[in-house]
């Protein structure tokens, strides 16, 4: 469980909380209009109340809630899509049903065990993927986010993960932490996370970056430096007051196909696949030790090319997982882009793959496990 409480939410996390306009209304008003709706006797009847309460809803009406008043706050865009929901419905069934549906988002949030999605708003969370298929067409730069290290992943894939599998306030593990991007959408998202990386530079590389940007839920963020498939996460958890975690990210190596060090321990240093596979699997146990049964580990990786054969990596790495009491959720497949820098390096690439007789990787994946 997570030890420091942190400060309340504004509003439901992610659900484009600052990223378009809200709407205040007052909240025993509005259930009220809500209930007149539904009394309607006939759909006529109910479009009519409809178009008054759009009217009292919108700018100046008097369903719009003064600075004092008990109210509910929801994004202007998804009012406006769940009141034309209500009146395009074809039958007063279905017409009180949405109304009955906004009603509920209008009481208060309803959330799973494991994040802070309302259920009852769920429209609202547009931005959060449930699709098996990323096209994430821009990497997030914003803040210290940099795509200089070669080897690490879109901010977007860990700020999906924990927006989906954690609450704020709960630990995030990271075992390959690399330049940070997983501890600084922790920093921002008001998780904690605990991350390992066994090259020095890197670890002090993550701390600079995290500490160069607002900590504004005050959360612990830990780098260690260490072997990930020797390292105690329960004790390192321990260490800030923790008992477990609720959520494991990993992202290690694949296998040689980027050499991260020179050394050993390394699991881009493994001799051979199979290796690879034993050593990752250590990292797992590891993880697992310290992660709450039912909560989730995500798996980010690609398949590799070596001597002439396609090497499906990704499935064998998922094999890893799967065969330490973890249930296989969900396979995403997520799309690779080329920087500019690399496009000479695509050029050729093509070049051989036409001669080869192979497609160019532009995918990689992200499997996503729910401990049993
Ligand atoms: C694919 S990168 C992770 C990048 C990270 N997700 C990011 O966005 O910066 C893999 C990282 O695992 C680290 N690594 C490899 N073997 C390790 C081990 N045994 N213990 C801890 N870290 C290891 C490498 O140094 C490298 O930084």
């Amino acid at each position: 469980m997570a030890s420091v409480e942190p400060p309340a939410p504004a509003a439901p996390d992610g659900a484009n909380a600052g990223a378009e306009p809200s709407v205040r209304l007052r909240r025993a008003a509005l259930l009220e209009a809500l209930d007149g709706l539904r009394a309607s006797p006939d759909l006529p009847a109910l479009r009519a109340a409809l178009v008054a309460l759009s009217a009292a809803a919108g700018p100046g009406g008097e369903l719009r809630a003064g600075e004092d008043e008990e109210a509910v706050v929801f994004p202007e865009g998804w009012l406006r899509s769940e009141l034309a929901q209500i009146g395009a419905a074809l039958t007063l069934e279905r017409a009180r049903y949405y109304a009955e549906r906004l009603g509920r988002a209008a009481r208060g949030a309803r959330t799973a065990a494991i994040n802070e999605i309302d259920l009852n708003r769920w429209k609202a969370y547009e931005d959060i993927v449930t699709d098996s298929l990323w096209l994430i067409e821009r990497r997030d730069s914003s803040g210290v986010h940099r795509a200089d290290y070669w080897g690490n992943f879109v901010p977007q894939i860990p700020n999906q993960l924990m927006r989906r599998y954690t609450r704020r306030g709960e630990w995030v593990l990271d075992p390959f932490a690399g330049a940070g991007t997983t501890l600084i959408e922790g920093q921002r998202l008001g998780r904690h996370v605990l991350g390992v990386e066994l090259q020095p530079d890197l670890v002090e590389r993550a701390r600079r970056l995290v500490s160069a940007e607002p900590n504004p839920f005050g959360v612990a963020l830990p780098v260690v430096q260490g072997d990930s498939t020797a390292v105690d996460f329960c004790a390192l958890l321990a260490g800030h007051g923790a008992a477990s975690a609720q959520l494991a990210i990993l992202h290690p190596p694949y296998h040689d196909i980027i050499r991260f060090s020179d050394d050993p321990r390394d699991l881009s240093n493994a001799a051979s696949l199979d290796m690879f596979l034993a050593l990752l699997g250590r990292v797992v146990d590891g993880v697992a030790a310290a992660l709450d049964r039912g909560r989730y580990l995500a798996l980010v990786i690609g398949d590799k090319y070596a001597r002439s054969e396609w090497v499906p990596l990704g499935f064998l790495a998922m094999q890893v997982v799967q065969g330490r009491g973890f249930a296989l959720k969900s396979i995403v497949v997520k799309d690779i882009h080329g920087t500019a820098g690399k496009r000479a390096q695509q050029e050729l690439w093509r070049y051989r793959a036409l001669v080869g007789g192979f497609y160019v990787f532009r995918h990689e994946y992200v499997f996503v496990f729910r401990k049993r």
